[in-house]
Protein backbone atom coordinates (compact mmCIF):
# COMPACT_ATOMS: atom_id res chain seq x y z
CA UNK A 1 0.00 0.00 0.00
CA UNK A 2 0.98 3.54 -0.40
CA UNK A 3 -0.39 7.13 0.88
CA UNK A 4 -1.14 9.45 -2.06
CA UNK A 5 -2.06 12.58 0.12
CA UNK A 6 -1.54 13.67 3.20
CA UNK A 7 -3.44 16.52 4.87
CA UNK A 8 -2.73 17.48 8.14
CA UNK A 9 -4.80 20.60 10.29
CA UNK A 10 -2.98 22.09 13.43
CA UNK A 11 -1.05 18.53 13.88
CA UNK A 12 1.96 19.77 15.90
CA UNK A 13 4.07 22.74 13.71
CA UNK A 14 1.07 22.94 11.01
CA UNK A 15 -1.93 24.95 10.95
CA UNK A 16 -2.43 23.31 7.63
CA UNK A 17 -0.48 21.15 5.47
CA UNK A 18 -1.32 19.47 2.12
CA UNK A 19 1.77 16.88 0.98
CA UNK A 20 0.89 15.13 -2.20
CA UNK A 21 2.77 12.13 -2.43
CA UNK A 22 4.18 9.28 -5.00
CA UNK A 23 4.77 5.48 -4.46
CA UNK A 24 8.91 5.48 -4.31
CA UNK A 25 11.02 7.28 -2.64
CA UNK A 26 10.25 10.90 -1.30
CA UNK A 27 12.67 12.87 0.87
CA UNK A 28 11.77 15.67 3.04
CA UNK A 29 15.02 17.81 3.28
CA UNK A 30 15.55 20.60 5.62
CA UNK A 31 16.91 22.50 8.48
CA UNK A 32 16.43 20.85 12.44
CA UNK A 33 13.03 22.21 14.21
CA UNK A 34 11.42 22.73 10.52
CA UNK A 35 8.67 20.11 10.96
CA UNK A 36 10.12 17.01 9.58
CA UNK A 37 9.23 14.68 12.18
CA UNK A 38 5.92 16.15 12.49
CA UNK A 39 5.04 15.31 8.76
CA UNK A 40 5.90 11.50 9.21
CA UNK A 41 5.01 11.02 12.82
CA UNK A 42 1.07 11.73 11.51
CA UNK A 43 1.47 8.94 8.76
CA UNK A 44 2.69 6.80 11.88
CA UNK A 45 -0.04 7.54 14.07
CA UNK A 46 -2.97 6.42 11.10
CA UNK A 47 -0.97 3.29 11.81
CA UNK A 48 -1.02 2.66 15.35
CA UNK A 49 -3.20 5.31 16.82
CA UNK A 50 -0.04 6.59 18.75
CA UNK A 51 3.43 8.59 18.07
CA UNK A 52 6.94 7.43 18.48
CA UNK A 53 7.86 10.14 20.24
CA UNK A 54 5.14 10.94 22.99
CA UNK A 55 2.91 8.71 25.09
CA UNK A 56 -0.11 11.16 24.81
CA UNK A 57 -2.04 12.78 21.91
CA UNK A 58 -1.74 16.45 23.62
CA UNK A 59 1.59 17.55 22.15
CA UNK A 60 0.07 16.48 18.74
CA UNK A 61 -2.08 19.27 18.71
CA UNK A 62 -0.59 22.81 17.93
CA UNK A 63 -0.55 24.86 20.43
CA UNK A 64 -3.55 26.71 20.87
CA UNK A 65 -5.92 24.61 18.96
CA UNK A 66 -8.31 22.56 20.45
CA UNK A 67 -8.26 19.15 17.92
CA UNK A 68 -5.82 18.26 15.19
CA UNK A 69 -6.99 16.56 12.20
CA UNK A 70 -4.68 13.78 9.95
CA UNK A 71 -6.28 12.52 6.91
CA UNK A 72 -4.86 10.19 4.72
CA UNK A 73 -5.33 8.76 1.30
CA UNK A 74 -4.48 5.42 0.91
CA UNK A 75 -3.74 3.36 -2.53
CA UNK A 76 -3.91 -0.80 -1.69
CA UNK A 77 -3.68 -1.79 -5.04
CA UNK A 78 -7.38 -1.10 -7.07
CA UNK A 79 -8.67 0.36 -4.00
CA UNK A 80 -8.44 3.48 -2.52
CA UNK A 81 -9.55 4.76 0.99
CA UNK A 82 -9.69 8.26 2.55
CA UNK A 83 -8.85 7.87 6.74
CA UNK A 84 -9.05 10.57 9.12
CA UNK A 85 -8.30 10.79 12.56
CA UNK A 86 -9.18 13.82 14.73
CA UNK A 87 -7.48 14.26 17.79
CA UNK A 88 -9.60 15.49 20.88
CA UNK A 89 -6.77 15.08 24.20
CA UNK A 90 -8.94 14.59 26.76
CA UNK A 91 -11.95 13.31 25.57
CA UNK A 92 -12.30 10.87 22.79
CA UNK A 93 -10.66 10.84 19.42
CA UNK A 94 -12.94 10.58 16.32
CA UNK A 95 -12.32 8.63 12.72
CA UNK A 96 -13.82 8.62 9.37
CA UNK A 97 -13.43 6.47 6.83
CA UNK A 98 -14.13 7.33 3.34
CA UNK A 99 -15.92 11.04 4.84
CA UNK A 100 -18.90 8.57 5.77
CA UNK A 101 -20.22 7.55 8.90
CA UNK A 102 -18.39 7.76 12.00
CA UNK A 103 -16.19 4.77 13.38
CA UNK A 104 -14.32 3.78 16.46
CA UNK A 105 -10.58 4.84 15.66
CA UNK A 106 -9.34 1.52 16.44
CA UNK A 107 -11.55 1.02 12.63
CA UNK A 108 -8.62 2.63 11.16
CA UNK A 109 -5.83 0.01 12.12
CA UNK A 110 -4.89 -2.38 9.17
CA UNK A 111 -5.82 0.49 6.25
CA UNK A 112 -1.94 2.67 6.63
CA UNK A 113 0.38 -0.29 7.88
CA UNK A 114 3.97 1.24 8.39
CA UNK A 115 7.39 0.35 9.76
CA UNK A 116 8.98 3.09 11.49
CA UNK A 117 12.23 3.53 11.80
CA UNK A 118 13.93 6.52 13.75
CA UNK A 119 16.68 7.43 16.13
CA UNK A 120 13.90 6.33 18.94
CA UNK A 121 14.92 2.79 18.13
CA UNK A 122 17.84 2.50 19.69
CA UNK A 123 15.89 2.65 22.91
CA UNK A 124 14.74 -1.14 21.53
CA UNK A 125 18.06 -2.67 23.23
CA UNK A 126 19.42 -0.06 25.64
CA UNK A 127 15.75 0.98 27.28
CA UNK A 128 13.38 -0.47 29.62
CA UNK A 129 11.18 -3.24 28.78
CA UNK A 130 8.47 -1.53 28.47
CA UNK A 131 10.21 0.10 24.69
CA UNK A 132 10.07 -3.75 23.85
CA UNK A 133 6.73 -4.73 25.02
CA UNK A 134 5.60 -1.32 23.22
CA UNK A 135 7.72 -2.98 19.76
CA UNK A 136 6.26 -6.23 20.21
CA UNK A 137 2.38 -4.92 21.15
CA UNK A 138 2.10 -2.29 17.66
CA UNK A 139 3.59 -5.17 15.54
CA UNK A 140 1.12 -7.44 16.79
CA UNK A 141 -1.72 -4.99 16.75
CA UNK A 142 -0.27 -4.29 12.76
CA UNK A 143 -0.50 -8.04 11.98
CA UNK A 144 -4.11 -8.43 13.66
CA UNK A 145 -6.03 -5.08 14.06
CA UNK A 146 -8.65 -6.94 16.41
CA UNK A 147 -5.58 -7.16 18.71
CA UNK A 148 -5.82 -3.26 20.02
CA UNK A 149 -8.99 -4.42 21.81
CA UNK A 150 -7.40 -6.96 23.33
CA UNK A 151 -4.95 -4.82 24.41
CA UNK A 152 -6.88 -2.23 25.58
CA UNK A 153 -9.21 -4.99 27.72
CA UNK A 154 -6.02 -5.88 29.09
CA UNK A 155 -5.25 -2.54 30.48
CA UNK A 156 -8.64 -1.68 31.76
CA UNK A 157 -8.82 -4.61 33.34
CA UNK A 158 -5.23 -4.56 35.02
CA UNK A 159 -5.62 -1.04 35.80
CA UNK A 160 -9.06 -1.59 38.20
CA UNK A 161 -7.30 -4.81 39.14
CA UNK A 162 -4.66 -2.87 40.67
CA UNK A 163 -7.08 -0.40 42.28
CA UNK A 164 -8.29 -3.65 44.06
CA UNK A 165 -5.16 -4.82 45.24
CA UNK A 166 -4.09 -1.06 46.55
CA UNK A 167 -7.31 -0.42 48.49
CA UNK A 168 -7.10 -4.17 50.16
CA UNK A 169 -3.02 -3.39 50.85
CA UNK A 170 -4.13 0.37 52.05
CA UNK A 171 -6.82 -1.56 54.40
CA UNK A 172 -4.26 -4.24 55.62
CA UNK A 173 -1.98 -1.70 57.34
CA UNK A 174 -4.63 0.59 58.43
CA UNK A 175 -6.85 -2.30 59.55
CA UNK A 176 -9.51 -1.73 57.73
CA UNK A 177 -11.69 -4.11 56.08
CA UNK A 178 -10.46 -7.33 54.63
CA UNK A 179 -10.52 -7.82 51.34
CA UNK A 180 -13.20 -10.01 49.50
CA UNK A 181 -11.29 -12.60 47.99
CA UNK A 182 -14.31 -13.74 45.48
CA UNK A 183 -14.01 -10.33 44.14
CA UNK A 184 -10.50 -10.68 43.45
CA UNK A 185 -11.07 -14.23 42.09
CA UNK A 186 -13.68 -12.61 39.65
CA UNK A 187 -11.39 -9.63 38.46
CA UNK A 188 -8.36 -12.94 38.02
CA UNK A 189 -10.50 -14.80 35.58
CA UNK A 190 -10.47 -11.31 33.30
CA UNK A 191 -7.13 -10.93 33.67
CA UNK A 192 -5.84 -14.38 33.12
CA UNK A 193 -7.89 -14.28 29.89
CA UNK A 194 -6.90 -10.98 28.18
CA UNK A 195 -3.25 -12.15 29.15
CA UNK A 196 -3.52 -15.37 27.81
CA UNK A 197 -4.77 -14.01 23.91
CA UNK A 198 -1.77 -11.40 24.55
CA UNK A 199 0.50 -13.76 25.77
CA UNK A 200 -0.04 -16.33 22.73
CA UNK A 201 0.24 -13.26 19.69
CA UNK A 202 3.35 -12.25 21.62
CA UNK A 203 5.17 -15.69 21.62
CA UNK A 204 4.22 -16.01 18.18
CA UNK A 205 5.52 -13.07 17.26
CA UNK A 206 8.71 -13.54 18.96
CA UNK A 207 9.15 -16.82 17.20
CA UNK A 208 8.27 -15.89 13.74
CA UNK A 209 10.56 -12.93 13.65
CA UNK A 210 13.78 -14.83 15.23
CA UNK A 211 14.66 -15.76 11.61
CA UNK A 212 13.91 -12.74 10.02
CA UNK A 213 15.90 -10.64 12.78
CA UNK A 214 18.98 -13.15 12.18
CA UNK A 215 18.79 -12.95 8.70
CA UNK A 216 18.31 -8.86 8.56
CA UNK A 217 21.14 -8.42 10.54
CA UNK A 218 23.68 -10.63 9.15
CA UNK A 219 22.58 -8.73 5.99
CA UNK A 220 23.36 -5.30 8.50
CA UNK A 221 26.54 -6.76 9.85
CA UNK A 222 27.54 -9.88 7.76
CA UNK A 223 29.54 -12.23 10.30
CA UNK A 224 28.26 -10.08 13.25
CA UNK A 225 25.52 -12.63 14.76
CA UNK A 226 23.67 -14.84 15.30
CA UNK A 227 21.06 -12.71 16.82
CA UNK A 228 18.43 -14.65 19.00
CA UNK A 229 15.10 -13.64 20.73
CA UNK A 230 13.44 -15.03 23.49
CA UNK A 231 10.65 -14.16 26.08
CA UNK A 232 11.18 -13.54 29.68
CA UNK A 233 7.47 -14.07 31.02
CA UNK A 234 6.53 -12.86 34.76
CA UNK A 235 3.86 -16.15 35.02
CA UNK A 236 6.39 -18.29 35.95
CA UNK A 237 8.57 -20.97 35.42
CA UNK A 238 5.89 -22.76 33.49
CA UNK A 239 5.16 -20.31 30.47
CA UNK A 240 8.84 -20.26 29.84
CA UNK A 241 8.93 -23.85 29.57
CA UNK A 242 6.07 -23.66 27.25
CA UNK A 243 7.31 -21.13 25.36
CA UNK A 244 11.04 -22.44 25.31
CA UNK A 245 9.83 -25.94 23.82
CA UNK A 246 8.56 -23.80 20.62
CA UNK A 247 11.11 -24.13 18.27
CA UNK A 248 8.97 -22.59 15.65
CA UNK A 249 5.94 -20.60 15.49
CA UNK A 250 3.57 -23.55 14.96
CA UNK A 251 4.72 -25.03 17.92
CA UNK A 252 3.63 -22.01 20.68
CA UNK A 253 1.39 -22.25 22.96
CA UNK A 254 -2.08 -21.56 22.16
CA UNK A 255 -4.31 -18.87 24.77
CA UNK A 256 -5.93 -21.89 25.65
CA UNK A 257 -3.01 -23.53 27.29
CA UNK A 258 -1.79 -20.34 29.15
CA UNK A 259 -4.64 -19.71 30.61
CA UNK A 260 -4.51 -21.88 33.45
CA UNK A 261 -0.53 -21.07 33.33
CA UNK A 262 -1.38 -17.18 34.01
CA UNK A 263 -4.14 -17.57 36.40
CA UNK A 264 -1.97 -20.45 38.35
CA UNK A 265 0.98 -18.07 38.24
CA UNK A 266 -1.53 -15.01 39.50
CA UNK A 267 -3.12 -17.61 42.34
CA UNK A 268 0.86 -18.17 43.52
CA UNK A 269 1.33 -14.18 43.85
CA UNK A 270 -1.68 -13.59 45.09
CA UNK A 271 -0.48 -13.08 49.05
CA UNK A 272 2.21 -10.84 47.76
CA UNK A 273 0.11 -8.91 45.15
CA UNK A 274 -2.23 -7.93 48.36
CA UNK A 275 0.91 -7.47 50.84
CA UNK A 276 2.58 -4.51 47.54
CA UNK A 277 -1.36 -3.69 46.60
CA UNK A 278 0.03 -3.79 42.72
CA UNK A 279 -0.55 -6.82 40.01
CA UNK A 280 2.75 -8.92 39.82
CA UNK A 281 2.00 -11.19 36.94
CA UNK A 282 1.24 -10.74 33.48
CA UNK A 283 2.27 -9.51 29.81
CA UNK A 284 2.66 -5.63 31.54
CA UNK A 285 5.61 -7.10 33.40
CA UNK A 286 7.66 -9.39 30.55
CA UNK A 287 10.90 -8.45 28.20
CA UNK A 288 11.52 -9.11 25.01
CA UNK A 289 15.58 -10.57 25.11
CA UNK A 290 17.77 -9.86 22.64
CA UNK A 291 20.96 -11.56 22.32
CA UNK A 292 23.80 -11.12 20.17
CA UNK A 293 26.20 -14.27 19.62
CA UNK A 294 26.19 -15.65 23.80
CA UNK A 295 25.64 -11.93 25.19
CA UNK A 296 22.15 -10.37 25.33
CA UNK A 297 22.58 -6.73 23.51
CA UNK A 298 21.52 -4.83 26.54
CA UNK A 299 24.64 -3.84 28.62
CA UNK A 300 27.29 -5.87 26.05
CA UNK A 301 26.66 -4.50 22.53
CA UNK A 302 28.46 -1.68 21.31
CA UNK A 303 27.05 1.87 20.12
CA UNK A 304 27.33 0.40 16.39
CA UNK A 305 25.65 -3.61 17.56
CA UNK A 306 23.02 -1.82 18.91
CA UNK A 307 22.25 0.09 16.05
CA UNK A 308 22.27 -2.67 13.78
CA UNK A 309 19.94 -5.09 16.33
CA UNK A 310 17.15 -2.46 16.32
CA UNK A 311 17.77 -1.75 12.72
CA UNK A 312 17.54 -5.70 12.40
CA UNK A 313 14.19 -5.79 14.64
CA UNK A 314 12.95 -3.21 12.22
CA UNK A 315 13.82 -4.37 8.97
CA UNK A 316 12.23 -8.03 10.44
CA UNK A 317 9.36 -6.16 11.16
CA UNK A 318 9.02 -5.45 7.49
CA UNK A 319 9.79 -8.84 6.05
CA UNK A 320 6.55 -9.70 8.33
CA UNK A 321 4.45 -7.27 7.35
CA UNK A 322 5.08 -7.66 3.52
CA UNK A 323 4.68 -11.62 4.12
CA UNK A 324 1.56 -11.39 5.81
CA UNK A 325 -0.39 -8.69 4.80
CA UNK A 326 1.32 -6.63 1.57
CA UNK A 327 3.84 -3.29 1.25
CA UNK A 328 3.76 -1.52 4.50
CA UNK A 329 4.61 2.15 4.40
CA UNK A 330 8.66 2.75 5.01
CA UNK A 331 9.92 5.58 7.38
CA UNK A 332 13.23 6.49 7.91
CA UNK A 333 12.83 9.49 10.38
CA UNK A 334 16.69 11.19 11.07
CA UNK A 335 18.23 7.60 10.68
CA UNK A 336 21.04 8.07 8.24
CA UNK A 337 22.83 10.77 10.43
CA UNK A 338 22.64 8.10 12.83
CA UNK A 339 24.92 5.31 11.31
CA UNK A 340 28.32 5.47 9.60
CA UNK A 341 28.78 5.27 5.80
CA UNK A 342 28.64 0.98 5.42
CA UNK A 343 25.17 0.58 7.85
CA UNK A 344 23.94 3.30 5.43
CA UNK A 345 24.69 1.70 2.52
CA UNK A 346 23.42 -1.23 3.96
CA UNK A 347 19.94 0.01 4.90
CA UNK A 348 19.10 1.58 2.22
CA UNK A 349 19.70 -0.97 -0.68
CA UNK A 350 17.59 -2.87 2.03
CA UNK A 351 14.93 -0.82 1.92
CA UNK A 352 15.02 0.86 -1.70
CA UNK A 353 12.30 -1.56 -3.15
CA UNK A 354 9.50 -0.76 -0.96
CA UNK A 355 6.46 0.50 -2.31
CA UNK A 356 6.83 3.67 -0.53
CA UNK A 357 9.83 5.14 1.34
CA UNK A 358 9.44 7.99 3.44
CA UNK A 359 12.52 9.43 4.39
CA UNK A 360 13.81 12.92 6.98
CA UNK A 361 16.66 14.54 6.56
CA UNK A 362 18.75 17.35 7.91
CA UNK A 363 21.39 17.04 4.91
CA UNK A 364 20.27 15.66 1.80
CA UNK A 365 23.63 14.47 1.22
CA UNK A 366 23.50 11.64 4.41
CA UNK A 367 20.73 9.88 2.19
CA UNK A 368 22.29 7.18 -0.03
CA UNK A 369 22.19 7.53 -3.66
CA UNK A 370 20.14 4.37 -4.09
CA UNK A 371 17.07 6.31 -2.71
CA UNK A 372 16.55 8.55 -5.25
CA UNK A 373 13.22 9.94 -6.09
CA UNK A 374 10.68 13.10 -5.04
CA UNK A 375 12.16 15.66 -2.44
CA UNK A 376 10.17 18.16 -0.68
CA UNK A 377 12.28 20.61 1.54
CA UNK A 378 10.69 22.01 4.61
CA UNK A 379 11.27 25.20 6.09
CA UNK A 380 9.11 26.58 8.59
CA UNK A 381 6.24 24.69 8.40
CA UNK A 382 6.07 25.17 4.36
CA UNK A 383 6.47 21.49 2.64
CA UNK A 384 7.37 22.59 -1.09
CA UNK A 385 8.28 20.57 -3.75
CA UNK A 386 11.82 20.57 -5.53
N1 LIG B 1 1.98 20.96 19.43
C1 LIG B 1 2.81 21.81 18.80
N2 LIG B 1 2.40 23.06 18.49
C2 LIG B 1 3.22 23.90 17.83
N3 LIG B 1 4.47 23.60 17.45
C3 LIG B 1 4.93 22.37 17.72
C4 LIG B 1 4.13 21.42 18.41
N4 LIG B 1 4.85 20.29 18.55
C5 LIG B 1 6.05 20.53 17.98
N5 LIG B 1 6.10 21.77 17.49
C6 LIG B 1 7.23 22.40 16.80
O1 LIG B 1 7.64 21.59 15.71
C7 LIG B 1 9.03 21.73 15.55
C8 LIG B 1 9.71 20.41 15.44
O2 LIG B 1 9.30 19.77 14.31
P1 LIG B 1 9.98 18.43 13.86
O3 LIG B 1 9.11 17.87 12.79
O4 LIG B 1 10.30 17.58 15.01
O5 LIG B 1 11.34 19.00 13.24
P2 LIG B 1 12.39 18.29 12.31
O6 LIG B 1 12.28 19.00 10.98
O7 LIG B 1 13.71 18.56 12.97
O8 LIG B 1 12.07 16.86 12.22
C9 LIG B 1 9.57 22.49 16.74
O9 LIG B 1 9.88 23.79 16.34
C10 LIG B 1 8.44 22.47 17.70
O10 LIG B 1 8.42 23.62 18.48
MG1 LIG C 1 13.15 15.24 13.02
Amino acid sequence: MHVSHLSLADFRSYARVEVPLDPGVTVFVGPNGQGKTNLVEAVGYLATLGSHRVSSDAPLVRAGAERAIVRAQVVQGERQQLVELELNPGRANRARINRSSQVRPRDVLGIVRTVLFAPEDLALVKGDPGERRRFLDELITARSPRMAGVRSDYDRVLKQRNTLLKTAAMARRHGGRQLDLSTLDVWDQHLARAAAELLAARLDLVATLQPLADKAYERLAPGGGPVTLGYRGSAGEALEEAAAGAPGAAGTPSREELFPLVLAALEGARKQEIERGVTLVGPHRDDLLLNLGRLPAKGYASHGESWSYALALRLASYELLRAEGGEPVLVLDDVFAELDVRRRERLAELVAPGEQVLVTAAVGDDVPGVLTGARFAVSEGVVERV
